[in-house]
């Protein structure tokens, strides 16, 4: 029933082949919606369990046990500090080289390859930002049967030859075990066996002319038989066929994390933060889909792929980077979460303490093995480090980190114009407004309906004169036709991806059939690039941005709605191969062409539903299509959070939910919600309701407007987030335990988290909800001051009634509808902008509020960091980064940066002091000349201090202080 729905619901609105038919198919969809509703859930049969990947299914019938690779002792050598040896599957005789490498920044990197495949084996390009530099290994002493190796003081292993095994030790502690279980397995590439041997001489002398005949082993019926049921030559998912020309070619391996018992990461998955383990369940599954109507609670595949896993315990943290861009599937096992009730009692009866240990198993379908292990110790070293690999994320520009008002569709200029001019009616900031796919000539992107938009710059020209910016969305599937100015070209230079027998590719997507850009290839990215140009891209402007979706790529009519993994990518690659980067080069090719449309000036904003690892050097990602149910909001924590750690910080869920209505107070509550995820744009499908935030009683659009206002008031501090991540990697939305990595009690907590070190956010998100409980720790934190794990008592403020709480404590807090539970951190120092503005550039040069919580011992700090908001010229230094310390009842603000040549127009428009026991006599403010003068100040009975208009330019240096 379900996947009757999509279909229609996709193509009877959108295709023009079924334009004629559109007043029948209206009211099917129309029944099917209201069906749909009924009984809405993903169809699990259009997608592949473990069992049905053939690749996945026979390595996940690998028993833990002793491993058939030994690694040969005597080949290793050490070449220019890296170290080379064999390792022998002494089941097949098939050799393969493995090499180990000491990384600076305190990672080791493996990768492990065939000697002599048949031909090359994918290696991912792009992904890594340069080739990482190499530290040396001194080679300890070696035994006929274990090798060992150090670099300084830190990082060492010790390689065990046969079973092949490797640990690596990091301070002298255990970090990963590498092979411990057994589960290595590479599938070296191989001729296919024969069932009968070439019956007529004169074939047989052919295929010798052909030197065909060495290619070909004769098997017998069993044997193929065996083949046939793995999947090892050919594989049927419902109708579609994968011709797997190159037979098996996976690649696997164990990763056992000792004295672990939580694990991150490896989005994208709609589940928990942490982790589970997938013994009696299916392996997380990273294979880039278009997952209608995706459910909550699963391992299902989704829309990005991040193979990078973290494993964090109150000692420290390390991490796992699987660089392959195939189809990959982990298993999780955990010796003690894993243990029946009974063994658990038995354990207890016996006083026995088994340390626990994480368990992984990988498997990629084709590539090599390529894993980096990252040392930590902390959650910042890891980002550092990660980031070091696959790339700082990008800076946004300001509008980016707004409002974004979506939705699928508004319908032509007019419907734009008022939507614009509503929101400035009820005095509502946003930054952004968006148009889905109606908006062009037939699903044509870059172009237009000319009815409904006959005037598109003019459009754009009107909402950039008020400050604001437009996005059109540009997807990478491409409607074959002539006449069509991208399908034409890019078909006369042969720039389509082809299908297994050299065709170009086609199939189903939005404008019917499609065929799709070969975006791994670098010539097909320029030129995409170069059409984000106005003169190229007709009836575009500079302030038109860019959404690519659909680019996992999504095909409605092939396997698991995407593309055979027999089609062929340039240099012989199949599509097998690099499936889970073809969303990362449309992302990347979109957001070059927008850098290169203004000569490099102006900083991109390109959206992207796809991802892998290294997206965040190009722009945004969203969580696709949730649902307007509570528990999708709810999962957009999580789901959030584990993309951001995952290195890319950029990242929100639709507002309101995508399928369905929401109800008044859903919406309410997702707007809360979202106006602290770091990406925050409300999107709606085609068939829901409108659902514009005055189109609710006024109640709730005054919650609405309070909302989106918090929002714009946290700018400052967003955007200061952000320059930091782009400098250092640490996301601004982090899980509790980034900030309080030794407090065991926030390890499995997704439902608060941090964003900076600052605010501790607790969205609501359950209906009716009257009260809400939230932990604020407090033990053994880092002092945000001294920079030093402290144990002292850890104060925090409520945001809206600064209120007190000394933590660690579990609290209770009544709510109301109005209710946003966020406090801010004692000892931290918020920059914010206080007026209210209709979008973020028209607040570009307001005044500061410094917003001062106190910690135990009357200090804190924070940083301040801003420049033009939009082009690249803060990296020539045009830009201020501040920092404000609080000690001793005296405020100082100093400079940051090397060379500071960004004039602000901007001024301190107020201090607040939040937790200060008592009122001073008298405060004054000292300015760089050393002009000194009184300021005007209240204190009330919260104990909060408000001084007046210290009216002193941002960038200039200055010390209030109170007596
Ligand atoms: C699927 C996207 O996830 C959704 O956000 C969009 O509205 C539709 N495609 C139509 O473009």
């Amino acid at each position: 029933m379900i996947c009757f729905i999509k279909p229609l619901g996709r193509f009877g609105e959108t295709t023009g082949k079924f334009r004629s038919e559109r007043r029948g198919l209206h009211l099917l969809v129309a029944v099917l919606v209201i069906l749909s509703g009924m009984a809405r859930a993903v169809d699990k049969s259009n997608f592949k369990k473990c069992d049905q990947s053939g690749f996945c299914k026979r390595n996940r019938r690998i028993q833990p046990g002793s491993s058939p690779y030994a690694a040969d002792l005597d080949s290793a050598r050490l070449e220019n500090g890296v170290l080379h040896l064999n390792v022998l599957n002494t089941q097949t005789g098939i050799l393969l080289k493995l090499e180990l490498y000491a990384l600076q920044n305190q990672m080791v990197r493996m990768k492990i390859n065939e000697v002599s495949p048949l031909k090359p084996r994918y290696e991912v390009p792009d992904v890594l930002v340069a080739e990482p530099e190499v530290a040396s290994w001194q080679l300890g002493e070696k035994s006929e049967s274990v090798l060992e190796g150090s670099h300084g003081n830190a990082m060492s292993f010790v390689l065990t030859a046969q079973p092949f095994r490797l640990d690596i030790l990091y301070d002298g502690q255990l970090v990963t075990r590498v092979n411990s279980r057994g589960l290595m397995n590479f599938e070296h590439l191989r001729t296919k066996k024969n069932v009968d041997p070439p019956q007529d001489e004169n074939e047989e002398e052919k295929k010798e002319e052909e030197g065909e005949e060495q290619e070909e082993e004769v098997a017998d019926d069993s044997e193929i038989e065996d083949e046939k049921a793995d999947g090892m030559w050919e594989e049927t998912f419902k109708t579609h066929h994968d011709s797997k020309p190159n037979g098996p070619s996976a690649v696997a391996m164990d990763f056992t994390f000792p004295g672990y018992e939580h694990l991150y990461g490896i989005p994208e998955h709609a589940d928990t933060l942490a982790l589970k383990t997938t013994k009696s369940d299916e392996p997380y599954r990273l294979y880039n889909l278009d997952v209608f109507e995706y459910d909550l609670d699963s391992r299902m595949a989704l829309y990005g792929s991040v193979p990078l896993m973290l494993a964090h315990n109150s000692d420290r943290t390390v991490g796992l980077f699987w660089l392959n861009a195939a189809e990959t599937w982990i298993d999780i096992t955990s010796n003690t979460a894993d243990k029946s009730m009974f063994g658990r009692m038995m354990d207890y009866v016996k006083g026995d303490q088994e340390v626990p240990e994480m368990n992984t198993h990988w498997i990629s379908e084709s590539g090599i093995i390529d894993v980096f292990f990252l040392m930590g110790p902390k959650p910042y070293d890891i980002f550092s480090q990660y980031a070091s690999l696959t790339g700082l994320p990008y800076m946004p520009p300001m509008f980016a980190l707004g409002y974004h008002q979506c939705r699928w569709n508004y319908n032509d200029e007019e419907d734009v114009k008022t939507v614009d001019e509503k929101f400035d009616e009820h005095d509502i900031p946003y930054d952004v407004i968006w148009l889905d796919i109606e908006h062009t000539n037939g699903k044509r992107y870059m172009t237009w309906d000319k009815h409904k938009f006959p005037n598109p710059i003019e459009m754009q020209n009107n909402i950039a004169s008020k400050g604001r910016k437009m996005v059109t969305i540009v997807d990478p599937h491409i409607k074959q036709d002539n006449g069509y100015h991208l399908y034409k070209e890019a078909k006369d230079q042969d720039y389509f991806i082809r299908n297994k027998d050299n065709n170009e590719f086609q199939g189903w997507c939005w404008p019917g059939s499609s065929s799709y850009p070969d975006f791994t290839r670098e010539d097909v990215r320029a030129w995409w690039a170069s059409k984000m140009s106005p003169e190229l891209y007709e009836g575009s402007t500079h302030n038109l941005f860019t959404w690519n979706d659909m680019n996992e790529p999504s095909v409605f009519n092939g396997p698991e709605v995407t593309m055979h993994k027999d089609a062929k990518h340039a240099g012989g690659w199949e599509h097998r191969d690099v499936h889970n980067i073809y969303g990362f080069y449309v992302h990347r090719a979109t957001a070059e062409g927008q850098i290169a449309r203004t000569d490099g000036r102006e900083r991109p904003f390109v959206l992207s539903r796809a991802f892998f690892a290294g997206s965040q050097r190009y722009g945004a990602i969203w969580t696709g299509d949730n649902a307007a149910e509570w528990s999708h909001l709810k999962a957009s924590l999580p789901m959030c959070l584990s993309i951001s750690i995952a290195g890319i910080p950029f990242i929100g869920a639709d507002v309101g939910g995508f399928f369905k209505n929401p109800d008044t107070e859903l919406l309410t509550r997702w707007y809360q919600a979202g106006a602290y995820q770091p990406f925050f744009r409300a999107h709606a499908h085609l068939d829901t309701k409108r659902r514009e935030p005055w189109l609710y009683p006024e109640e709730n659009t005054a919650v609405i407007r309070t909302a989106i206002r918090n929002r714009y008031a946290l700018l400052p501090y967003w955007y200061t987030l952000f320059y930091q991540a782009s400098q250092t990697g640490v996301p601004p939305m982090r899980p509790m335990w980034v900030e309080f990595p030794e407090d065991s009690k926030t390890f499995a907590m997704e439902d608060q988290y941090m964003i900076g070190s600052s605010l501790l956010v607790r969205p609501i998100t359950d209906a009716g909800a009257t009260s809400v409980s939230v932990y604020l720790p407090g033990q053994n934190t880092t002092s945000m001051v001294r920079h030093t794990v402290v144990k002292e008592e850890t104060r925090w403020y409520r945001m809206d009634t600064f209120d007190k709480m000394t933590g660690p404590t579990q609290v209770s807090l009544s709510v109301s509808l109005t209710t946003v539970p966020v406090f801010q951190r004692g000892g931290s120092i918020l920059p914010t902008k206080e007026r209210v503005r209709r979008c973020s550039s028209l607040g570009a040069g307001d005044p500061y509020t410094l917003k001062i919580a106190l910690d135990a011992q009357g200090s804190a700090v924070g940083q301040l960091y801003t420049d033009d908001g939009h082009t690249y010229n803060f990296q020539k230094g045009q830009y201020i980064y501040r920092q404000f310390e609080f000690k001793d009842n005296k405020l100082i603000s100093k400079n940051l940066a090397p060379v500071s040549e960004y004039n602000s127009k901007s001024w301190l428009e107020r201090v607040v002091i939040i937790g200060l026991s008592e009122s001073p006599n008298h405060v004054s403010l000292i300015s760089q000349g050393g002009n000194t003068q009184s300021l005007e100040f209240g204190y009330s009975v919260q104990r909060v201090l408000s001084i007046r208009k210290p009216a002193i330019n941002i960038a200039e240096d200055f010390e209030i202080s109170l007596t």
